[in-house]
């Protein structure tokens, strides 16, 4: 790991300036000091682009896949529906989809079908369907839609909101301080709803029971 030798004793040989050139000059044995150091850095130095490669990767790959965070197909109503036999969509239940973190519901049940375009706000009106983003605006947790008032619940601090997502105003239907988020939505020429879960529009500010804007709950009691 060195240059320097020890003279033995029988042959002294003073450190003169050839002496110190011949020794520098001499083959290295093992690794040498230098060469440890620039592969140390070349090591950290690719350790960190993989970590910053791999972290780029994860952060991306919801989008490139389809999953959450960008563009999801959901389906059409009748898809929709037989997805979820049990709950009643057509009467404006709201429907679960994971991958997109959203609830969707039919907002006007008269009319059982989507309408083709595009709804950049998230209100749904022009496509008869609104989409919901699964998070309370409060901290977070997922309100769930109950089967006895059509309202959703939030099981951790029980904000209330109407089954197209806007929260019913006052104390005593939770703390959240507006309704829940929306998405980007379109309706293709083949009946098929798409999310663009990268767009989210705010809820609106909470409104009063009895109030128009808020859909009254079908039953005084809920599900918490
Ligand atoms: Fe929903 Fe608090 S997180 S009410």
């Amino acid at each position: 790991m060195s240059n320097y030798q020890v003279e033995p004793a029988a042959r002294p040989q003073a450190l003169t300036k050839e002496a110190i050139k011949a020794l520098r000059n001499e083959q290295v044995q093992g690794m040498s000091r230098r060469t440890l150091i620039r592969r140390s850095i070349g090591g950290g130095v690719a350790l960190w682009l993989l970590e910053v490669t791999a972290g780029s990767l994860g952060f991306l790959w919801p989008n490139l896949t389809g999953g959450f965070g960008g563009i999801v197909k959901i389906g059409t109503l009748s898809d929709i529906r037989l997805a979820n036999s049990n709950l009643p969509i057509a009467d404006g239940f709201p429907a679960y989809f994971p991958d997109a973190r959203a609830y969707i519901v039919l907002i006007d049940t008269n009319r059982q079908q989507f309408v083709q375009g595009d709804d950049t706000t998230g209100d749904g009106h022009p496509l008869n369907v609104r989409a919901l983003y699964q998070r309370c605006p409060h901290l977070g947790c997922r309100p769930n839609p109950c089967l006895k008032n059509f309202w959703f619940e939030c099981p951790c601090h029980g904000s209330r909101y109407d089954r197209l997502g806007i929260k019913a105003d006052g104390a005593r239907f939770g703390p959240a301080p507006r309704g829940m988020d929306r998405f980007s939505a379109s309706v293709k020429a083949d009946g098929n709803l798409w999310l663009d879960t990268g767009k989210i529009t705010l809820g609106p500010l909470p409104i009063a029971l009895g109030q128009p804007g808020l859909i009254p709950p079908k039953s005084p009691t809920g599900c918490i």
